[in-house]
């Protein structure tokens, strides 16, 4: 269950894992994009927890929705701001993840128009929550998942102007949505209390 402290750890979590793997996420984003990932989500995670994150469960994801809206360039910004405004709202009347989680894929879907299979943070965010309802989500899930859209070819967003190149990399959107959901496990939010 999403509570107010499990969300803090997780926020925080979801950070640290940004900043250490700032330079990889932009690396991922090198030969089917711009090399800014790493930059762009670190640059707003840093100015969301300067911040500071405080509240309950909605008002949390509402800072964290505001931030990333106002300070992540490029198209990562406005759809992680679009997921977390969603779950802000979802979770003034559930703290169930599943249905929190799946607030927040809408936000992505109705923002970026781009369905499962295009190689996008949605091929990461959909199979997690599906997992999660299927109760078979671990880390090792996760890391299966995001080594997936290596496979699939890129239709929207930056990746597609490189068209069949992009087959063969692992989407820069996916692994910095993994690294969410690992924080999420590692703040136990899928446990039942
Ligand atoms: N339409 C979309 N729907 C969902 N996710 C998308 C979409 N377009 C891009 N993404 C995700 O955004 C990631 C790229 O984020 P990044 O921060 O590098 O923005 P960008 O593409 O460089 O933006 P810009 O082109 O505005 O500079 C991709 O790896 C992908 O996961
Ligand atoms: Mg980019």
């Amino acid at each position: 269950m999403f509570t107010q402290e499990k969300l803090t750890i997780a926020i925080t979590k979801f950070n640290e894992k940004i900043q250490e793997n700032r330079e990889y996420l932009s690396e991922l984003d090198t030969p089917i994009g711009d090399g800014d990932h790493g930059n762009n989500m670190a640059r707003g995670m840093e100015a969301a927890m300067a911040a500071g994150i405080t509240g309950d469960c909605s008002q949390q994801f509402k800072q964290l929705a505001m931030t990333l809206i106002g300070k992540v360039g490029g198209a990562s910004g406005p759809l992680y701001g679009t997921a977390m405004m969603e779950m802000s709202k979802a979770s003034k009347d559930s703290s169930d993840p599943v249905v929190i989680l799946t607030a927040g894929i809408a936000g992505i879907e109705k923002r970026g128009r781009a369905t499962l299979g295009e190689k996008t943070m949605l091929d990461l965010w959909i199979p997690t929550v599906e997992a999660l309802k299927n109760q078979q989500l671990t880390a090792e899930k996760l890391n299966e998942l995001v080594e997936a859209t290596k496979d699939l070819l890129a239709t929207k967003g930056r990746a597609s102007y490189v068209g069949e190149r992009s087959i063969g990399h692992i989407d820069p959107g996916a692994m910095s949505s993994k690294y969410f959901f690992e924080a999420l496990l590692e703040a136990e939010v899928f446990t039942d209390d």
